[in-house]
């Protein structure tokens, strides 16, 4: 059940598409809390790498969500995901990761499992969530909704800078493979596919930087008041 007194804005999207930053933005613009929906499933991913579990196959995933010791910290910017106790900021961020969360996703009991986890992100005074699938079911009453999208070529060159300026390494031309790749498995699958709920607000960030997408939200929200 949510919380009457908080409302939540929702923010879906493909990768690479600036939900996460832009969701940074808006809820510390409107002094709200934050829901990264993905760093979940990538750390239950990672989870199921570590523990050598085979990503495919729902029962063997399902069975990590009975012991899935997770938490957020503050940090200076970001916020500082645990594993097991153990700060995985960095791990989570890797393609691999990104790639695993993808697959662990697919399955509709790890999915429904995981709503109360999203769900309990929800307190006063509000939330912004994003993720794939916030507005049409994690938080289908949610007071603004938004669906983020960007082409792929401008999508994998944001990805590219994130992975360098993380110290990471990486290529464009196999970033833009694997994030096809991974649109195709987020849409088609058959719970809870990414697509735009029908009440979000479409927005085309292709040609917007940063700032201008935070503008254009917040001021969506402030004139609905
Ligand atoms: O957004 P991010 O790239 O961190 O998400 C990693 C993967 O987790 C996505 O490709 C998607 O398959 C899955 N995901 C999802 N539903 C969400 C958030 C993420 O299925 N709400």
């Amino acid at each position: 059940m949510q919380d009457e007194t908080a409302y939540v804005v929702t923010i879906d999207g493909p990768g690479g598409s600036g939900k996460g930053s832009l969701a940074i933005r808006v809820a510390r613009e409107l002094n709200l809390h934050l829901l990264d929906s993905g760093a979940i499933y990538r750390l239950l991913a990672l989870k199921g790498l570590q523990q050598g579990v085979d990503l495919d196959q729902q029962h063997e995933v399902v069975v990590l969500l009975n012991d899935f010791n997770i938490r957020f910290d503050a940090g200076d910017d970001l916020s500082i995901p645990y594993l097991d106790n153990r700060d995985v900021s960095t791990e989570i961020r890797r393609e691999d990761a990104g790639d695993a969360a993808s697959r662990v996703a697919r399955h509709a009991e790890v999915r429904q499992g995981l709503l109360e986890i999203q769900r309990a992100f929800l307190k006063p005074p509000g939330l912004v969530a994003d993720g794939r699938d916030m507005g049409t079911v994690v938080f289908p009453n949610a007071r603004f909704k938004f669906f983020l999208y960007a082409s792929i070529e401008i999508r994998a060159q944001r990805r590219y800078k994130q992975l360098i300026n993380m110290g990471l390494s990486a290529n464009i031309a196999h970033l833009q493979a694997e994030i096809a790749e991974r649109d195709e498995r987020d849409q088609k699958r058959s719970a809870s596919p990414l697509k735009p709920a029908e009440d979000a607000l479409i927005v085309d960030s292709s040609l917007l930087d940063q700032a201008q997408v935070t503008e254009l939200v917040l001021s969506h929200i402030r004139e609905a008041g």
